[in-house]
């Protein structure tokens, strides 16, 4: 309760005021003495999030990955901060040689690799996640020199081994890790997830164990995001757009929202039983109803069903900085529905996405606000249409990403033979110095119990 406290003052109190005198200092008294009354009554009960909700049917692929880490959860615990306002990248720039790693040369490189090209690079995944597919030379076709392998009996010739972060112990045991590590080999700690997701894992007991990071976040050594605008584009050009001009007239349903982990007290919710009362929304998966289902088809079904709609709610479980989901990636953008957006803030999807693909709910001082926005672009085709433009607008110099595989392989190939780089507050560099990186929820004690989920009729 501590932590939540201070947060409250020190964040909601502006600096200026701190220059006033006499009735000002009174005004933050009570203002203090209301937030902590806050604090200690409604706060926890109202940012508690209950993890192990209903598991839900729908296209299961995608959220696996997510669910995976939602097994073991009986720890409580909260992030300290509300979110922060500023960007991940803002903290790197102004601090290359980084708090949290330490990089540095190694002059005498005895390299004891048995391949006999130099630019020959093996990558091994020690704990392969369940979705793994493509290895070989197939990971990433067009840099043939990376050779990527699941073989823990190739770990001594490996340049680097990734692990997967939900499978790792929660506490750091190097008899769960390979028992000899060359000083020239990568150590990548990989996950697709936010860090509520990774939270049962002491992240400090890892601190001095990864040399490389590669998340969702910009800034992470590899660059992993559910969604790149590079590959979004070369797929439309790959597939040019059969709908066009017709959009609307196909379109004729308002709001669909897809939704399977149902914890009750995660921020969406609310905001969406409020948006509900002035715009319908179709609720489906495992919070409302099954449409598709698991089977072979399910895919397809969800593609037609999402395209029936205008809209749909992207709404992330958690807001954390930069974590932009399939939700936004393939759910909304890929299947043609304007997807309304909830988690990152507004400027992280103006970085990472197409211009004036979404809507973010920041934007509208109210659910209602956002309601009858809604309504009236549902009724306007040609301004609905606008937030298709981007579709054959590609902006000018894309970066080029070849995907998640391919930016390891680049990465190995780019870095200097030796350079030695470690994560020595890995922890502080994942959550952010004062957690700030995730808005903070209240994580509590893992029941399956139907009345802490919502369930739509
Ligand atoms: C570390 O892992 C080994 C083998 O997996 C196990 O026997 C040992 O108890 C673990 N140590 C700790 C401290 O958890
Ligand atoms: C991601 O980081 C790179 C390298 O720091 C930077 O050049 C690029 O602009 C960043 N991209 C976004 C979308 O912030
Ligand atoms: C990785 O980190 C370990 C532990 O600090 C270090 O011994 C090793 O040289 C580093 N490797 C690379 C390639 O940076």
């Amino acid at each position: 309760m501590e932590t939540g406290e201070k947060a409250v003052k020190t964040t909601f109190v502006p600096s200026t005021f701190l220059k006033k005198t006499g009735t000002v200092i009174l005004a933050l008294l009570i203002l203090t003495a209301f937030c902590t009354y806050i604090t200690y009554t409604g706060y926890a009960e109202k940012y508690s999030v209950f993890l192990n909700g209903p598991v839900a049917p729908g296209p299961q692929n995608e959220i696996k990955d997510l669910l995976h880490g939602l097994k073991h959860v009986s720890s409580i615990q909260r992030s300290a901060l509300p979110r922060s306002s500023h960007f991940i990248s803002d903290i790197s720039d102004n601090n290359p040689s980084s708090r949290f790693y330490s990089v540095w040369s190694e002059e005498t490189t005895q390299i004891a690799r048995k391949t006999t090209q130099e630019d020959r690079k093996k990558i091994l995944v020690w704990n392969p996640w369940p979705t793994i597919s493509m290895l070989g030379r197939r990971a990433c076709p067009s840099m043939p020199q990376c050779e990527f392998t699941k073989d823990r009996r190739e770990v001594a010739d490996a340049n680097a081994v990734i692990f997967w972060f939900a499978t790792i112990p929660h506490v750091y045991n190097s008899s769960w890790f390979p028992q000899s590590r060359p000083a020239d080999q990568h150590w990548i700690m990989r996950t697709p997830d936010c860090p509520h997701f990774t939270r049962n894992h002491d992240w400090k007991s890892y601190g001095g164990v990864f040399n490389r990071t590669m998340t969702y976040r910009n800034d992470s050594d590899i660059y992993m995001p559910w969604g790149h605008i590079t590959q979004l584009y070369e797929e439309i050009a790959r597939k040019p757009d059969t709908l066009g001009r017709h959009y609307p007239k196909q379109k004729d349903k308002i709001v669909i929202w897809y939704v399977s982990n149902c914890y009750k007290h995660l921020t969406r919710f609310a905001y969406a039983n409020e948006l509900m009362k002035y715009i319908q929304v179709d609720v489906f998966g495992g919070c409302g109803a099954d449409y598709c289902g698991l089977g072979p088809g399910g895919r397809d079904c969800f593609t037609n069903h999402l395209r029936q709609y205008k809209f749909y709610l992207a709404f992330e479980n958690f807001k954390c900085v930069e974590y932009i989901t399939e939700k936004f990636w393939l759910n909304g953008l890929k299947r043609d529905a304007v997807p309304v957006v909830l988690g990152a803030p507004r400027r992280d999807y103006e970085r990472f996405a197409p211009p004036n693909s979404f809507i973010h709910v920041d934007d509208f001082k109210s659910p209602r606000a956002l309601a009858s926005y809604l309504l009236y672009l549902s009724k306007h085709d040609d301004k609905y249409m606008q937030y298709f433009a981007w579709k054959t607008n590609p902006p000018k110099n894309l970066p080029p990403y070849k995907g998640a595989w391919c930016e390891v392989c680049k990465k190995l190939v780019q870095v200097n033979p030796k350079e030695r780089k470690v994560y020595n507050d890995i922890d502080k560099w994942w959550r952010g110095e004062n957690y700030e990186f995730c808005e903070p929820v209240v994580m509590l004690d893992g029941i399956r119990r139907k009345e802490l989920a919502v369930h739509y009729p």
